[in-house]
């Protein structure tokens, strides 16, 4: 049973914000529609909703960065007009953005400083930097605050824009998808600090679409779909699948069913392959692995230490300047994308525009790109219209395509319906050898479970699966094994064991993992 926790009958802390029939509009998207939100003193409220449910909009409109079309935001029982982020933070009203807006060579203290009415006299910048040094203490972070931006993690980064909000001395602090680029420990980290802020009166607006997050973490949640409020609840009130259900409008299964299955002979290899960066540094340091039959093999780790360019490298997008790529023992190193889809290996990458359609052809077109001279779609020396509309026709359905017709083209599809496609098509195939960047990222959560099925569901006809994903539960639900990647190359292999998730973690973060003693970083090259 959930309770609307407007109607619970507990003493409770005033509301500080409130939005009263906020609608937000861009062109024919009603981003936010009719959207009633109440934030109180000392509460974590979470915003909760699937990819486009409008979450970063009512954010956005309480900081003052978009205007509402319609709708009344109300500041300690006030209707204010914010006509700009610094009528927000005037009110006491700081937020993280999903992007940061940091500039890369200036210090955490310039950085911080910038835009307060603040002079930057080398004696303020002492002044500051006490003061800023003096929120860390508060709150037990770790900065260096003479360093450049550029210099720091992108979990350091974003503490930067914490403090940033706390330096202005905001009362309220809106945090958007702030864990995405963390690591668990990192995350937990956070948390940590959320309560305390808390604790001291402040209030936070946390948008995130991880459920487990929002249970660990919140006092009450708003589940926004498709623009409207679905329901505002205590989280002691409710469960994962409650707010799964509100999220998505019906019942998900959280685990899908997976066999145990006796890996076979390795099908997809690599030895010691290093490539560089489109900006020509060493992204790929050496990196071996071996994906057997009937084995989904992870790579874990934070965006942006060489998984693209590994999976480039492995379906021949990028060139590797050592070492080699083995399919079923066969050196394919040389080949080309479509040459090694030929001989089995498919994927699907994290670049969906860029890499994976062709945004100006139709979905139908799209869902047999590559697969045009294979069976069932060839007939004669030209394609069997007929094959082709039933797939597509099929496709839709079964991965519930949003579209009014198989003859949209595909730059009219929403990110998730453009993966749909891709995974269709790719899946169709059959592969012996299948490689997936990021496959449901953005996708609904009854779509991922349905990916998922499909994925394990290859596994079981004896196919090798590489899966390089950021999401650590969707690693811990599919994989078999799973290795940790870190500054371009393998920091470890593990099996599919949650108990060992604070490894996991720390490998991901470039720690050594040490329980008891102190860690130390490794791999890294600082001044
Ligand atoms: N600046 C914009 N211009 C046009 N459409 C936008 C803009 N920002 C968001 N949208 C649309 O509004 C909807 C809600 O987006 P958003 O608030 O970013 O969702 P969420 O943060 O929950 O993922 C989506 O359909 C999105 O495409
Ligand atoms: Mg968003």
């Amino acid at each position: 049973m959930v309770l609307n926790s407007e109607e619970a009958a507990q003493p409770a802390n005033p509301v500080i914000l409130e939005t009263i029939r906020l609608t937000k509009q861009f062109g024919s998207v009603v981003a936010n529609d009719g959207v009633d939100f109440t934030l109180r003193k000392a509460e974590i409220h979470c915003l909760l909703g699937e990819n486009g449910a409008g979450k970063s909009t009512l954010a956005e409109c309480l900081y003052g960065y978009y205007h509402p079309e319609s709708g009344e935001i109300h500041h300690k029982g006030r209707a204010v007009s914010l006509s700009s982020p610094s009528d927000a933070i005037n009110l006491g009203i700081g937020m993280v953005h999903q992007h940061f807006i940091l500039i890369e060579p200036l210090s955490v203290v310039e950085n911080i400083i910038i835009g307060t009415k603040m002079k930057s006299t080398l004696l303020n910048l002492a002044q500051a930097e006490r003061k800023i040094q003096d929120l860390c203490d508060q709150y037990g972070v770790q900065l260096n605050l003479k360093a450049k931006i550029w210099q720091l993690s992108v979990g350091e980064q974003q503490w930067v824009e914490i403090l940033k909000a706390l330096y202005v001395g905001c009362e309220i602090l809106i945090l958007d998808e702030p864990t995405a680029v963390l690591t668990p420990q990192e995350t937990e980290r956070m948390f940590g600090v959320l309560r305390q802020m808390k604790s001291q009166g402040l209030s936070i607006i946390l948008i995130t679409h991880k459920l487990g997050e929002v249970m660990d973490i919140s006092d009450r949640v708003t589940v926004l779909r498709k623009g409207k409020r679905i329901n505002t609840v205590d989280t002691r009130d409710v469960t994962k699948e409650d707010l799964a259900r509100m999220m998505v409008g019906r019942s998900v299964i959280f685990r899908v069913h997976k066999d145990a299955l006796e890996p076979g002979e390795v099908v997809l290899e690599a030895q010691g392959l290093r490539a560089l960066s489109d900006m020509g540094q060493e992204m790929l340091r050496g990196i071996d692995l071996a994906v057997h039959s009937r084995e989904i093999l992870a790579i874990a780790g934070v965006a942006g230490n060489g998984q693209r360019e590994l999976f480039e490298t492995l379906i021949g997008a990028r060139k590797a300047t050592a070492g080699r790529v083995l399919l079923r023992g066969e050196d394919i190193t040389g080949l080309p994308p479509r040459k090694r889809l030929l001989k089995g290996l498919a994927h699907v990458p994290e670049d969906r525009i860029r890499m994976g359609l062709i945004p100006e052809f139709s979905i139908a077109e799209n869902l047999i790109l590559g697969n045009q001279r294979l069976a069932p779609f060839r007939k004669g020396l030209g394609i069997d219209d007929g094959q082709v509309q039933k797939f597509a026709k099929e496709s839709v359905e079964t991965f519930e395509i949003a579209t009014p017709s198989i003859r949209q083209r595909t730059r009219f599809l929403s990110g998730g319906n453009q993966q749909k496609v891709i995974l269709a098509r790719e899946l169709h195939q059959r592969p012996q050898a299948f490689l997936v960047h990021q496959p449901t990222r953005g996708l609904d959560v009854g779509v991922i479970e349905y990916v998922h099925q499909q994925i394990l569901a290859l596994r079981s006809s004896g196919a090798a699966i590489l899966l390089m994903s950021e999401d650590l539960s969707e690693i811990f639900s599919l994989a078999d094994r799973i290795l940790v990647m870190y500054r371009g190359a393998i920091m470890g292999a593990f099996p599919a064991d949650e108990t060992r998730l604070d490894e996991i973690g720390c490998l991901m973060a470039g720690f050594e993992y040490d329980p008891g003693a102190q860690n130390h970083k490794i791999g890294l090259e600082y001044e």
